[in-house]
């Protein structure tokens, strides 16, 4: 199983659109793909229908080993959701009060290592304990950017923290997103940084109306305009990713 984060310390910058979205390129492919939204305001869960909450909260989330208690399944063939709950927004107090609090996470996760092949983490834009814990949860780090000097400047801040963090395997994948091609900005700054970040996907997410109307459909964008730009560009990201990770498509 392969865990994948979408994570930037910024908020707003497209995460929650990109899990839901790729995490449906996934299971389209046939891979058992799991969802687990993190953040206490339940967007991703929101996006599938799914009502944002945990029986017993974090505590019993932690300590739960049937999951099948746990996980809802969606209105897509292989793809599950592990919900949002409004408790999550104590998370860290709770992994700091755990044995080894910036790896309980892993150690929890490992327990949905034989019924799925990707599972996608809906990160919470913060730094945190929390989000400590994914950093040593994930194999591959999804980083949404937008293209502005001071967005990027976020992502700095995650290199930093990789690089001081040698024993992390997590591969950083970094992809600009809501990117606006009126903007000068925008265009200048994703010309400049396409050479200069390293390892920045070449596929780019544009602004596009109709990721906005999946709020309306409460459904990732494939699913019903399969043959828009957003669901094809979210289908060539998912394909990039693949690669990379070496994920076997099935
Ligand atoms: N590529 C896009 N084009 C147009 N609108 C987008 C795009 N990506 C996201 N949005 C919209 O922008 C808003 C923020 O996106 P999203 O919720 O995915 O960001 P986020 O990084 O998860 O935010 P948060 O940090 O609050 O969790 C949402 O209303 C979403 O519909
Ligand atoms: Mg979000």
């Amino acid at each position: 199983m392969k865990v994948i984060a979408l994570y930037n310390i910024k908020g707003g910058v497209g995460k929650t659109a990109a899990c839901v979205n790729l995490a449906y390129s996934c299971a389209k492919c046939g891979m058992k793909t799991l969802l687990w939204d993190l953040d206490s305001q339940g967007a991703a869960s929101y996006y599938f229908n799914v009502k944002p909450e945990v029986k017993g909260g974090t505590k019993k989330l932690f300590k739960t080993k049937a999951i099948d208690e746990l996980v809802k399944e969606t209105d897509i063939e292989y793809l599950d959701l592990l919900p949002a709950d409004f408790s999550y927004r104590h998370m860290d107090l709770f992994l700091d009060g755990e044995k080894k609090p910036k790896k309980r996470m892993s150690e929890f996760l490992s327990r949905f290592e034989d019924d799925y092949d990707v599972l996608f983490l809906d990160c919470p834009p913060s730094f945190s304990l929390v989000s400590e814990n994914i950093f040593n949860s994930a194999d591959v780090m999804l980083v949404p950017l937008i293209p502005t000097t001071l967005s990027l400047r976020t992502y700095e801040q995650i290199l930093v923290y990789v690089g001081e963090h040698k024993k992390l395997s997590l591969q950083l994948m970094p992809f600009f997103s809501m990117v606006d091609r009126r903007k000068k900005l925008h265009q200048e700054t994703t010309d400049d940084i396409q050479n200069s970040i390293k390892g920045v996907m070449r596929t780019s997410i544009p602004y596009l109306s109709i990721i906005e109307n999946m709020g309306i459909r409460r459904a990732p964008v494939g699913l019903f305009a399969p043959n828009s730009q957003a669901s094809l560009l979210f289908d060539q990201l998912w394909s990039e990713i693949v690669i990379r990770a070496k994920l076997n498509s099935r």
